[in-house]
């Protein structure tokens, strides 16, 4: 999260801290922020991104998992991958010599998580001891939200519909890691009983990417967790209003909300580039510019 913060403010000392460096990006689903804040992060670092579609054919089908990974690894320095399967990103993980960046599989979606915590300790300082709220479908971007919460100490509630909890697994690794950082996590069904006195509330979609098929069915049981006004007002006054995009408008969050001056959503978007920087220097071991070595 600092390395982040460093990399917005001045991003001139990372200028050449990828220098040469390739990234390949296997993304199996549709994405704009994910793949442009990853593309302008390398890009602006003096690294390469290279883009391969794999949203006609899944990853795995041409040739196994592990023979791409010991092909890209001889050529790249990191892979990124958007995916349905988690199992995907952890298989090609366990092959690959290089590291792999989950860019969003059907559990988890990490670099959104880390993004949208920055810009909370840019609103109020610190995530510790917040009570930062998700209301809607307990799906990959909260149980990244959950775990990212709770490593950093936040109160983090989740207000879903019966049958749409996050995964338990996941609720009790969240819960372990909160008991170590004095956070907590806090399931509940009812909406408004989620979002009372919450600093900040954040939905997503109700049916997510792989899921389509499913979108008459969710459409009415969501219905009561749409983030409107009335919402919003048993929230604290400062509260701020997160979403990860794209935003399904007057679905699961109304344009009142979404355009309105509590909402933060593009200054999480545009934070997506800082943190992956982060990210990527870490993994990678750049250099920042000024220390004489370029590699
Ligand atoms: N928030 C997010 O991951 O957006 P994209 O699907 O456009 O990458
Ligand atoms: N939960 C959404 C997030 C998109 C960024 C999906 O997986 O489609």
């Amino acid at each position: 999260m600092e390395l982040a913060h460093a990399a917005k403010a001045r991003p001139q000392e990372y200028r050449w801290a990828l220098d040469a460096k390739q990234i390949v990006m296997f993304f199996e689903k549709a994405s704009l922020r994910t793949r442009l804040t990853f593309e302008a992060a390398i890009n602006t670092m003096g690294g390469s991104a290279i883009f391969v579609d794999q949203t006609q054919s899944p990853l795995g089908e041409r040739e196994s998992l592990a023979d791409i990974a010991r092909n890209v690894e001889r050529w790249v320095s990191a892979i990124v991958l958007r995916t349905y399967a988690h199992e995907t990103i952890t298989e090609m993980a366990e092959v690959a010599a290089c590291p792999v960046i989950n860019a969003l599989s059907d559990l988890e979606h990490p670099c959104q998580a880390v993004a949208d915590f920055m810009t909370v300790e840019e609103r109020f300082g610190s995530a510790k001891g917040l009570k930062f709220t998700y209301v809607g479908d307990g799906n990959n971007v909260c149980h990244s939200l959950m775990l990212t919460a709770a490593q950093l100490g936040a109160h983090c509630t989740i207000g879903s519909p019966k049958n749409y909890a996050p995964k338990a697994d996941i609720v009790a690794q969240a819960r372990a890691i909160a008991n170590r950082t004095g956070g907590s996590v806090n399931l509940v069904n009812d909406p408004t009983v989620a979002v009372t006195d919450a600093d900040a509330i954040y939905t997503d979609v109700c049916t997510s990417m792989g899921f389509e098929h499913e979108v008459t069915k969710r459409a009415p049981i969501f219905k009561p967790y749409q983030v409107n006004e009335q919402l919003m007002s048993h929230a604290a006054p400062h509260a701020v209003f997160m979403h990860c995009l794209p935003a399904h408008r007057n679905a699961e969050v109304t344009d009142a909300v979404l355009d309105g001056p509590q909402s933060v959503v593009f200054e999480q978007a545009e934070n997506r580039m800082h943190a992956q920087k982060a990210l990527l220097l870490m993994l990678l071991g750049g250099k920042k510019q000024g220390s004489g070595i370029r590699d």
